[in-house]
């Protein structure tokens, strides 16, 4: 864990900002009013959810693993995202709008356009024998059929799941296995800035890789890329769906019930064996709408900009269901913050479509305050329907709010939050009325969450002092019940280490206010330009290298990124090859087998790494040194010598100083 600072450097940080007064706001009396009746809150909630058969229970503590939510509720994710607006008047207002720099695209589908796509593919999919509880893998760029493709499955109660097209074959060939999809829908490529992805090779070696092989692929030709199709496997996408509406065939909403899987979305663990975290339908639509307005601040009919990829989570619930749910016009952003083509991009997105909020991570807005620090593209834009931007994915450094407050003019909200809970844990409700901001926190927990700071044997801590973050259970609607075909992996990860909480494995404290501050993890993930990576999982593949002994991946502070990684590795005795050909060959077999996504560019060689006695890799001391940070010499190291070695070959790598 991370070290404990004194009661007084942790409430230091929190500096306050110039927003509207507490007293304005209606925070406290919306979590009083959770916290004395949870249910009834909730239930109030679900009011903004359409449903084919209401809930017999609001909350069942007897079912599933910590108790469900909404249980005997029958509803329709679909029908709630698209049909329900069409048929209240909303289908002539955009609903998506597809933005992509890169092709130099730009799409409008409004909601009438966008069921009829999306009932369309469905249809395709039901022709291709997927029904109701069938997986179906996406590995899609930013493209409107990924959307598309997201909706189709849940019209007809089939689970999606999206694996991040950053991510290599090997990758997508754990989650086929894990999954077991019938069907995976996939494109010719994605299109990063300077190059074209081939996505369909991927995909073919992972399918070869995989024990488990799908009936069918969909795949979507783009003009940038040209797939070969698998004979008998293999369907091109527009065909399929052109034959689908010249035979008028268009699938109607499939009523679940809101304890069914939406879908399956994996996360990195702490091995290289990534978690399926396993999303609800009801609860996830009762938390989200509630979010949109509450946290958010937005109403319907406004235009929603969430610069994230379908792959995260945040994009599941802030690009597509989310806004949709709510009535918005949700923003598809198939491009980068800088350099498609300029640090101006994300003010032309906003600025051309309206945009009331910004979401997106900490790191996008360090790389354009590095590209353009006095923001002077943002002169070329007309911001005035801009309200809020909203940070999460790490931690958001109070320079980079700051710098963004002040070139924006606007509230800048850092909001806390994990791929297993689906929405903020905790955050600034504008919607509510924004309480004062305190640099360095994301403000105060959302109604659902009793957010706890636990010392090592579990017990409360007070204010302002450091310790692991753990939600006291049941876990709000939206929340992951469990782990895809994994209860027993999902009690071991989150509730057996305090009993009675999900630990959220971030570390940190609450102050005197109640404000939550989050200063790291407690395990070996690590958060690199937003996103989420396991240094186990990079240390399974350093070890596979044939002249490797042994190996350490740590994070260590990245000015752009937030945190790379870096890998230490010793070497077998006797090994042929230079030190440096070993190195480069670590950096190629990361990108080979996780992906270029893990951005593992520095793997050093040294004699030994430093372990305590009884043999325990000092991975803490390792990352002090490395970020430049005082550290003592651990009282159970083996051998101090070491450290001056590590600390030698930072240097050479430029690092540790
Ligand atoms: N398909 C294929 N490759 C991808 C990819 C995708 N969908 N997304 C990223 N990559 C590749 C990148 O091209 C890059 O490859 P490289 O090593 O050849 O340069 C690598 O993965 C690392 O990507 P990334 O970490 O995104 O870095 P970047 O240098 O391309 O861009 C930022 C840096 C800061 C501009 C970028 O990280 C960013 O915008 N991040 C936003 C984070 C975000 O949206 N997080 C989601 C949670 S809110
Ligand atoms: P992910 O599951 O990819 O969303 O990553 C979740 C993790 O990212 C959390 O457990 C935190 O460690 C980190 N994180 C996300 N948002 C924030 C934030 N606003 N402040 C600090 N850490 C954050």
């Amino acid at each position: 864990m991370t070290s404990q600072p004194t009661p007084t450097q942790a409430t230091s940080s929190g500096e306050t900002g110039h927003h509207a007064g507490q007293d304005r706001s209606r925070y406290r009396e919306a979590y009083e009013r959770w916290r004395s009746d949870p249910e009834g809150f909730w239930e109030e909630a679900a009011r903004e959810i359409d449903w084919f058969r209401p809930a017999e229970k609001v909350f069942d503590p007897s079912a599933g693993i910590y108790g469900r939510w909404f249980v005997g509720a029958e509803c329709n994710a679909c029908y709630n995202a698209l049909d329900r607006h069409v048929e209240r008047g909303r289908g002539g207002q955009a609903a998506l709008v597809y933005d992509s720099p890169v092709t130099g695209t730009i799409r409008t589908f409004t909601y009438h356009d966008l069921r009829e796509e999306v009932a369309t593919l469905a249809a395709v999919l039901q022709d291709m024998g997927v029904g109701k509880g069938d997986r179906v893998v996406l590995y899609m760029p930013m493209v409107p059929e990924a959307v598309f493709a997201m909706l189709a499955c849940a019209r007809i109660g089939a689970v999606h799941s999206v694996v991040f097209g950053g991510f290599a074959a090997r990758e997508l060939a754990t989650r086929l296995e894990d999954a077991t999809p019938k069907l995976v829908l996939s494109a010719s490529c994605g299109i990063e800035v300077a190059r074209v992805v081939p996505y369909k090779p991927l995909l073919d070696e992972a399918i070869a890789l995989s024990r488990h092989k799908p009936q069918a692929c969909l795949i979507l030709q783009r003009p940038q890329a040209s797939a070969s199709l698998v004979e008998g496997r293999d369907r091109d996408w527009a065909s399929a769906v052109a034959e689908a509406r010249r035979a008028g065939r268009r699938a109607s909403c499939v009523p679940v019930a809101a304890t069914d899987p939406l879908y399956v979305l994996y996360t990195s663990g702490t091995t290289g064996r990534p978690k399926g975290v396993l999303r609800d339908t009801g609860g996830y639509m009762v938390a989200l709408k509630w979010s949109m307005k509450n946290l958010y601040g937005v109403d319907p009919g406004e235009v929603y900009f969430c610069a994230s990829d379908v792959g995260w989570v945040v994009g599941h619930s802030y690009i597509v269901y989310g806004p949709l749910l709510h009535g918005c016009t949700s923003i598809l952003y198939e491009g980068k913050p800088v350099g498609t083509p300029d640090a101006g991009a994300f003010w032309r997105v906003a600025s051309e479509h309206g945009a009331a909020v910004l979401f997106t991570a900490p790191t996008a807005f360090r790389a354009i305050k590095k590209e353009d620090p006095d923001a002077k593209l943002l002169r070329n834009y007309d911001l005035s329907r801009f309200r809020a931007l909203f940070l999460a994915g790490e931690r958001a450094d109070p320079d980079t709010v700051q710098w963004a407050e002040r070139i924006l003019g606007v509230p800048v909200v850092d909001h806390w939050w994990q791929t297993e809970t689906g929405w903020p844990i905790a955050g600034n409700p504008l919607g509510l009325g924004a309480l004062p901001v305190k640099y360095g926190s994301p403000t105060v927990p959302m109604p659902g969450y009793d957010v706890q700071v636990l010392d090592e044997g579990g017990r409360p801590q007070p204010p302002d002092t450091m310790g692991a973050i753990a939600i006291r259970l049941p876990l709000p609607p939206g929340c992951l019940p469990t782990l895809w075909h994994a209860d027993e992996r999902f009690r071991e990860a989150y509730l057996t280490t305090y009993p009675g909480y999900y630990n959220t494995s971030d570390a940190g404290f609450v102050d005197r206010d109640g404000y939550v501050y989050i200063m790291g993890r407690t395990d070996d993930i690590i958060n690199v330009a937003g996103h989420r990576l396991s240094t186990g999982g990079m240390e399974e593949v350093l070890a596979s290298h044939p002249a490797v002994a042994e190996c350490a991946v740590i994070g260590v502070k990245d000015a752009l990124k937030g945190e790379v990684p870096c890998g230490f590795v010793v070497l077998k005795s006797g090994v042929g090859q230079s030190p440096a050909e070993v190195e480069t060959e670590l950096v190629a077999l990361v990108r080979e087998r996780i992906g270029p996504v893990a951005a593992f560019k520095l793997a050093i060689t040294v004699g030994r790494l430093p372990k305590t006695r009884s043999g325990k890799i000092l991975r803490g001391t390792m990352k002090k040194i490395a970020d430049g940070e005082p550290w003592s010499m651990p009282a159970t190291i083996d051998d101090p010598a070491i450290l001056d070695e590590i600390g030698e070959a930072l240097r050479s790598r430029g690092l540790g100083e």
